[in-house]
């Protein structure tokens, strides 16, 4: 079988993974790399670190309103399925990319699997929200991380192509979470903070707030985004911030003077884990790193008013936080009773890669 997979944006490599790698021990992958990312340390890090392939197309579609980016790819993502026909494209998530994927191969008659399907805010305005709705409403295999998943698609009357897989960025921590231990333990974390960034104070493990902050309704209203920043320099402890790209921008145009929050350059996968399991919380909008914090036992505090990922909520490990000073402060300083509370699987054995790469050749043989 023929497979096209389309990936783009950081999670999307972080996906990737796992599945390139059990697919092609048996199977033919072609890669496009739509390049919504493209900066080093948002795109090469992550192929270089995980032992992803290099892709087959890198399109270089770059940054831009969500129509222009989107139609860009579609075009291009087009002339790559005319050219390799292949008997399936699979998406991940719900970027841009993942859109431009499912809705080129769609209108050729391509079958359409998307891994991480069935997820939902239930905040239309969200870009995500827009791109998973579409995306799963084209699909004829979908892959759900969890229950809620399922039940969210037999909502919107998809029941047909619908498997739990089980998350698979479960089997991105498990596979890589171990090298993370090994590459960066022992201070070495510090050190390679350090070297990047000379004036960092020294942090100890345990003793900090992780935070990352990318998603449109926090950083493109600038007064949300100095609410936030102004709430970490209230914080007891330290907050690190590996800042996205998107979000600098934003943050450039504020006049904000940072004593308590440690602003570095987007880090790598590896180190990225090292550092969300040795934080005392994860403070953060993205979905990926809410779900991490989960399985690696950290607890987090989410600057949204909905998740898609509501499993995290069970016991506290993750609590919803509203954009304001009091209310920041106040949920990252909560009692971790959470700590003495268990966390059931739900997000799968770490097998979702084999699952998935057995049911797409199931359904094309
Ligand atoms: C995208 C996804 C979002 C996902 C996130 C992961 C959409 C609609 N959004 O958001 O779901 O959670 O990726 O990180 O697809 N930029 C750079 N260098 C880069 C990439 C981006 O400078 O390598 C800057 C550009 O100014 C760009 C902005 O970041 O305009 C936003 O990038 P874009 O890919 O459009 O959206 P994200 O916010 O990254
Ligand atoms: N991540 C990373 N380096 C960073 C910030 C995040 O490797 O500096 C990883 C994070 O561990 C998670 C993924 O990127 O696996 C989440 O991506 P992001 O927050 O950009 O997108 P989302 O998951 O919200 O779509």
């Amino acid at each position: 079988m023929k497979l096209i997979t389309i990936v783009g944006a950081r999670p999307q490599f972080i996906k990737a993974a796992p599945f390139s790698d059990v697919f092609r021990r048996r199977h033919v992958e072609i890669m496009i790399h739509t390049g919504q990312h493209y900066d080093q340390n948002m795109s090469d890090i992550f192929f270089r670190e995980l032992s992803i392939p290099k892709p087959d197309y890198c399109l270089g579609v770059g940054s831009g309103s969500h129509g222009a980016q989107t139609g860009r790819m579609l075009e291009k993502i087009e002339q790559v399925l005319l050219n390799e026909k292949p008997d399936g494209v699979l998406v991940y998530g719900d970027t841009n990319s993942t859109l431009a994927g499912a809705l080129a191969a769609g209108k050729l008659h391509i079958p359409i699997f998307h891994v991480e399907a069935g997820l939902r805010s239930y905040n239309k305005r969200m870009p995500e929200e827009q791109n998973r709705i579409l995306t799963d409403h084209l699909s004829d295999l979908l892959f759900c991380p969890t229950k809620t998943a399922v039940e969210n698609l037999k909502k919107e009357g998809i029941t047909e192509g619908v498997l739990l897989t089980g998350d698979i960025m479960v089997d991105a921590v498990n596979r890589f979470s171990s090298i993370s231990n090994r590459f960066y333990s022992n201070g070495v974390w510090l050190d390679v903070l350090k070297a990047e960034n000379p004036s960092i104070p020294s942090l100890k493990e345990k003793e900090y707030y992780l935070a990352t902050v990318h998603r449109a309704e926090n950083t493109d209203d600038l007064k949300k985004l100095e609410t936030i920043f102004a709430a970490f320099e209230k914080l007891d402890k330290p907050v690190l911030v590996p800042l996205h790209p998107r979000t600098k921008k934003s943050v450039d145009k504020l006049d904000i003077s940072f004593k308590n929050t440690i602003v570095i350059k987007p880090v790598g996968y590896l180190l990225m884990l090292y550092l969300t399991k040795n934080a005392h919380m994860v403070v953060t909008d993205s979905g990926g790193l809410q779900k991490e914090a989960f399985l690696l036992q950290t607890p987090c505090t989410t600057l949204r008013d909905q998740t898609e990922w509501v499993e995290t909520l069970e016991n506290g490990w993750n609590c919803l936080c509203p954009i304001h000073i009091q209310a920041i402060i106040e949920t990252t300083s909560r009692k971790l009773d959470c700590l003495n509370c268990p966390r059931p699987q739900v997000f799968g054995d770490g097998n979702a890669a084999h699952r998935i790469c057995e049911a797409i050749i199931k359904n094309s043989s």
